[in-house]
């Protein structure tokens, strides 16, 4: 088969990773007779400093006309003040929205090599592995009233935390998917104790339910839920959740891991189930880290394992994205680590080592 994948490296440490996922998928692709065309593009800072636009209409069009894309990084600090009239971040929100990816992905895995590299207790992090369903396209990031003014006794801003039916519906279904083919367990958070969005969200969540009677539900408040991940991070499997609740507790979650250099990411235009191929965009959950740009420091882990997600959801390779997946721990088995998951006796590499053996690996 041959398949075009849009390539947008973007700001910072972002080059430093794809080239690494690239090296990685070009011997997948080989080995398992397949022909990969690669379409580059900019976005975030780059993309401003060049067309003075976070995403232009040229890259969103070859992104539309691709089978999946592959992000890097966006931001830059010299974008950061918040008066400017464009943001790197910009160029992200407007890919999820331009490419209709509401279903966000993120796997958090507590690899048994790290559990000693985190803040936590081992005992409590240990075996950890479970993942968050964010809905991407909606609630207060794009809802309408969205703005700020001036009264005359000061200034106001509003976001709006709106959802319809049809947009909870479809992420729900996307938590069901996905807690079908892991341990049949499903957590809905919410506020649903104060917020009526969430209400809605509840509801919602209960109507589906039916259609999945095999799947114990459980509804949690996101604050108890924000408590139950650093405090018993094994009682989780799939949660689902909208969009900022998902922003927020997945950035918490991170640290579960180790390192923020470990977590993929995939975005998706559809519900994911078995034998379907589904558009999707992926990328790390990490951002651009300007001051390692270039140095041969970043971890490329996260982006190779995103890269593995869009083998196994957009180009309907599970086989290769296991080979992946197993590849980067058998590295990490033996030893091998970038510096943000360095610990005694193991061998510090850089970004372009830690790539050249996940791909002998592969290979192997
Ligand atoms: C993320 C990031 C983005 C978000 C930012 C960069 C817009 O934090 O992907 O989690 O808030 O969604
Ligand atoms: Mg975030």
């Amino acid at each position: 088969m041959k398949f075009s994948i849009a390539v947008l490296p973007g700001d910072g440490i972002g080059p430093d990773v794809i080239t690494e996922a690239l090296k990685v998928l070009r011997v997948v692709a080989k080995m398992s007779g397949h022909d990969v065309d690669f379409r580059f593009g900019l976005v975030g800072g780059i993309a401003i400093s060049q067309y003075g636009t976070a995403l232009s209409l040229e890259t969103l069009k070859m992104c539309q006309e691709s089978d999946a894309v592959l992000l890097g990084a966006v931001g830059h600090p010299q974008y950061d003040d918040p008066q400017a009239e464009v943001h790197p971040e910009d160029g992200l929100l407007a890919l999820r929205k331009g490419l209709g990816l509401f279903a966000n992905l993120r796997p958090v895995k507590v690899y048994p090599v790290l559990v000693d590299n985190t803040n936590f207790k081992p005992e409590v992090v240990a075996g950890a592995e479970f993942v968050f369903v964010r809905e991407l396209t909606g609630g207060l990031y794009f809802g309408r009233p969205k703005k700020q003014w001036r009264t005359s006794r000061g200034r106001q801003a509003v976001d709006s935390m709106l959802y319809s039916e049809q947009e909870i519906e479809r992420i729900v279904r996307v938590g069901f998917e996905i807690a079908q083919g892991r341990g049949k367990k499903l957590i809905s958070v919410d506020k649903a104790n104060v917020l009526e969005s969430s209400r809605l969200w509840r509801q919602i969540v209960i109507e589906i339910s039916q259609e999945y009677p095999d799947i114990e539900l459980e509804h949690m408040l996101v604050d108890a839920c924000a408590m139950s991940i650093i405090q018993n991070p094994g009682y989780l499997d799939v949660l689902v959740t909208e969009n900022t609740f998902g922003d927020i507790l997945s950035d918490e979650a991170s640290m579960l891991a180790g390192s923020m250099g470990m977590l993929p990411s995939a975005s998706l235009a559809g519900v994911p189930k078995e034998g379907i191929k589904i558009f999707g965009m992926y990328e790390p959950i990490h951002g651009s880290a300007p001051s390692l740009t270039g140095l041969d420091i970043a971890n490329p882990i996260a982006t190779i394992t995103s890269m593995a997600m869009m083998l196994r959801y957009s180009l309907g390779l599970t086989k290769e994205a296991e080979a992946v997946e197993a590849a980067v721990e058998a590295v990490l088995d033996d030893g091998y680590c970038t510096h943000d998951i360095m610990g005694e006796g193991k061998i510090k590499v850089g970004t372009g080592k830690m790539g050249d053996l996940i791909v002998s690996k592969v290979g192997g």
